[in-house]
């Protein structure tokens, strides 16, 4: 496929910069990705010449509500929401999870079951436990395969029955990298009478997501992941929130999406999570005509950002293939999730891998002297960290590319990484 990398990398001015003359690699973008130009500007231009709060009878007011207004309407289009009321801004996922679950845990009751799973970030596992304690709700945890690094959905067959209220997954792991099937589970969760808390932060920087196509009830994502600012999103399906009583102060809308969105936002960061629905929006005009037929139940900006999330994981398959091809040359190296060249596609470009000798910290370490940016430990995962016997070993190192990153600086890590488990 062609893809102009230089162009998309000219609008992160972070991938630029040099310490001492050398460049910056970033692959701990799993952990928080760099923002492009436009996202600054726009968070800029909110606090330079927009600050105010809302609803006031006067301009700054006026520019705020417009603020705020087009950042909901722009998470409509990136989530395939059917209105921008279902959007709820919040400080990030793991305060927003912790906020809504206490609302979702009104409409349940002692010996309700919910299942949580063993591969997910424990943002999606500790604020259901915690429900689940005061509640006296019971857990059923969801396992996964081992070999396989994804969910066997006969076991959540099994764990689903008319006790079944809630089940809570990850559309992709933050450890493993693997794509879970969302959209089944939301439906045999739907079959039994549960919902659906799909925490999508680990997908969202890589795949589309169309959440009337995933037919789930909620949906988390942090903006942060996906090149904007630290801001946490929820979708929430309207019928399903308004049955919900939000935990709120007096004063506050009684009226979605207000009456969620706990005290004073973030202006700048829902300006800046507009600005990178945006961004994708420009590339999908600009660069993936080829996506525009697939995605032709859209229109506008919806198309747009729906188109480019397409494009750029097939270029971020690319790099995927070239990443675990290299790490499994490595003598040592145990990759801690999908490998299979034809099931590239069931995985996003996250790789974790342990070594036989050298503890992950040590790798991280020795990659960070060269400039290499990544991450190693169990990066909250600690359920799948458990799992898979590498907890109490330091985890996993992990190397994290997404559509900004080329080709040259996964073949660069690869070649580090070489040097450092031979010892030169
Ligand atoms: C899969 C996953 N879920 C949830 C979170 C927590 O997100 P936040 O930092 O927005 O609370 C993270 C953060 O790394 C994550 O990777």
């Amino acid at each position: 496929m062609s893809f102009d990398l230089e162009t998309i990398r000219s609008q992160f001015p972070a991938l630029a910069d040099t310490d001492n003359g050398e460049a910056r690699i970033y692959f701990d973008n799993p952990a928080g990705t760099q923002v492009p130009a436009r996202v600054v500007d726009r968070m800029a231009d909110c606090m330079l010449h927009a600050n105010a709060n809302l609803g006031g009878k006067f301009r700054t007011s006026d520019l705020a509500d417009a603020i705020v207004a087009e950042a909901h309407a722009a998470m409509a289009d990136f989530l395939n929401a059917e209105s921008p009321d279902e959007i709820i801004f919040g400080q990030n996922m793991t305060t927003i999870t912790l906020h809504v679950s206490r609302s979702i845990g009104r409409t349940l009751k002692a010996g309700d079951e919910i299942i949580l799973s063993r591969m997910d970030h424990d943002a999606n596992v500790q604020p259901w436990v915690l429900l689940a304690r005061d509640l006296d709700l019971t857990v059923r945890w969801l396992p996964f395969d081992k070999g396989t690094f994804e969910f066997d959905l006969r076991r959540l067959g099994d764990l689903l029955n008319d006790r079944s209220r809630l089940v809570c997954v990850g559309g992709a792991s933050n450890l493993t990298g693997t794509i879970n099937d969302i959209t089944t589970i939301s439906s045999m969760a739907r079959e039994v009478g549960a919902l659906t808390y799909i925490d999508a932060v680990q997908s969202a920087p890589h795949l589309a997501i169309d959440v009337q196509a995933i037919g789930c009830d909620f949906l988390v994502c942090s903006a942060y992941k996906f090149f904007g600012p630290h801001q946490g999103i929820l979708w929430g399906r309207r019928d399903v929130m308004e049955r919900l009583e939000p935990y709120k102060v007096r004063p506050a809308p009684d009226t979605l999406p207000g009456c969620f969105e706990t005290g004073t936002q973030s202006h700048e960061g829902m300006a800046g999570t507009a600005a990178v629905v945006d961004y994708f929006a420009w590339i999908g005009e600009t660069m993936a005509a080829g996506h525009h037929e697939t995605n032709s139940a859209f229109s506008g900006r919806r198309r747009h950002v729906h188109a480019a999330l397409n494009y750029l994981l097939e270029y971020e398959h690319m790099l995927s293939q070239r990443l675990v091809d290299g790490l499994q040359q490595i003598a040592g190296v145990t990759i801690q999730g999908i490998t299979s060249g034809d099931a590239m596609m069931r995985r996003v470009p996250t790789v974790s891998f342990t070594h036989a000798e050298l503890a992950p910290a040590t790798i991280a370490h020795a990659l960070a002297a060269r400039n290499i940016f990544v991450w190693s430990g169990h990066n909250y995962a600690l359920e799948a960290a458990k799992c898979l016997g590498i907890f109490d070993s330091g985890g996993a190192v992990r190397i994290g590319p997404v559509h900004y990153n080329s080709i040259d600086e996964v073949d660069q890590v690869l070649s580090a990484l070489e040097d450092i488990v031979s010892g030169s």
